[in-house]
């Protein structure tokens, strides 16, 4: 079953309203309040709309975190049940510094059709639409996911480009791809925009990799769900209380492969709100007793694929 259309401007008004409780402290260099402001403002409209709604990816589990916890019911109790990944704030540092690409994201399916990761590490592998299916795997070292890609492009690979996060954790993987004359976009945070930007023309990335949060692979399965692309992921523990945490939500094979399938089934509402201008959609305008706010929205069973401008009363 899908999720009904009406739901949508609900869904963006959450969004919104985080990204702008955000962009109040843009450039502050305080990033715990603007996460906090982003998780006050979103919990309140998700807490108006007709569902019942239950957090699957949030702030924590309830022991760290007293607001949009995993498993905490929102909404007004009556209507559709549906799961609910939340992410108020992606990108906390560069709301700190006002630099671009901070947003607010969530993503909504059918109750039990979202996968509730925990909160840890990630191996993320993602590719744009119209390509082979199960072209790449996690297990192939990078030189032949990149060779592969590159075939089913018909390129050669120095006409590729990889986005992936910079961090020391990624020097191996950076050396293959220089190796082999891959361009690489390096982002400094927001892996979630990271892995949709292999769905987005205009930033001629062929292919996302690397290791980032669960959570933000979650909600990318979920954008990605909607444009028709690939994602495979696996889980990256550190210790046993991490080990612990994923088989109290019931994951058993800890080193289980996970296509978008596995993470996200059926109808889709994906929105991401900006607080910062970026490379997608513009930031939070504030104009005294109003602001102004861009959403990319995505929904799978209406194919809805566009940017809402909206003025918003504060
Ligand atoms: P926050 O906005 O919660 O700070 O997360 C930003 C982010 O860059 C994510 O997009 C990414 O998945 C994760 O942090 C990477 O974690 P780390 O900074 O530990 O490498």
């Amino acid at each position: 079953m899908n999720i009904n259309k009406i739901l949508i401007d609900s869904f963006v008004k959450a969004t919104e309203r985080a990204a702008y409780g955000a962009s109040i402290f843009k450039g502050k260099n305080d990033k715990i309040s603007a996460d906090q402001a982003a998780v006050d403002e979103m919990r309140k409209q998700l807490n108006s709309i007709k569902m019942k709604g239950k957090i699957v990816i949030g702030e924590g589990e309830l022991d760290e975190a007293p607001m949009l916890y995993i498993n905490e019911e929102v909404g007004t109790k009556t209507g559709e049940e549906l799961d609910i990944a939340v992410d108020p704030l992606e990108g906390t540092n560069f709301t700190a510094k006002n630099l671009p690409n901070a947003l607010s994201v969530l993503a909504v399916a059918r109750r039990g059709n979202l996968f509730n990761a925990p909160d840890v590490y990630m191996e993320k592998i993602a590719i744009g639409p119209n390509l082979p299916k199960n072209l790449l795997d996690l297990d192939f070292d990078i030189k032949k996911n990149i060779q592969l890609l590159a075939e089913a492009k018909k390129v050669k690979p120095n006409k590729l480009t990889a986005c992936l996060l910079k961090r020391p954790r990624h020097d191996s993987i950076t050396k293959s791809l220089i190796e082999m004359g891959v361009k690489i976009n390096f982002i400094d945070d927001g892996d979630v925009l990271g892995a949709i930007s292999v769905a987005d023309p205009k930033t001629n990335v062929d292919i996302y990799v690397g290791i980032g949060g669960a959570p933000e692979g979650v909600l990318a399965s979920a954008a990605l769900h909607c444009l028709e692309c690939q994602m495979q992921t696996r889980l990256v523990f550190q210790n046993d209380n991490e080990k612990r945490r994923a088989n109290k939500l019931g994951i058993k094979d800890l080193k289980k492969k996970y296509n978008i399938d596995d993470m996200t089934k059926g109808d889709v509402i994906f929105c991401a709100t900006g607080v910062t201008d970026g490379d997608i959609v513009k930031g939070i305008k504030d104009h005294g007793k109003t602001f102004t706010s861009e959403t990319l929205v995505f929904h799978k069973s209406s194919k809805i694929n566009k940017i809402i401008k909206n003025y918003n009363k504060k």
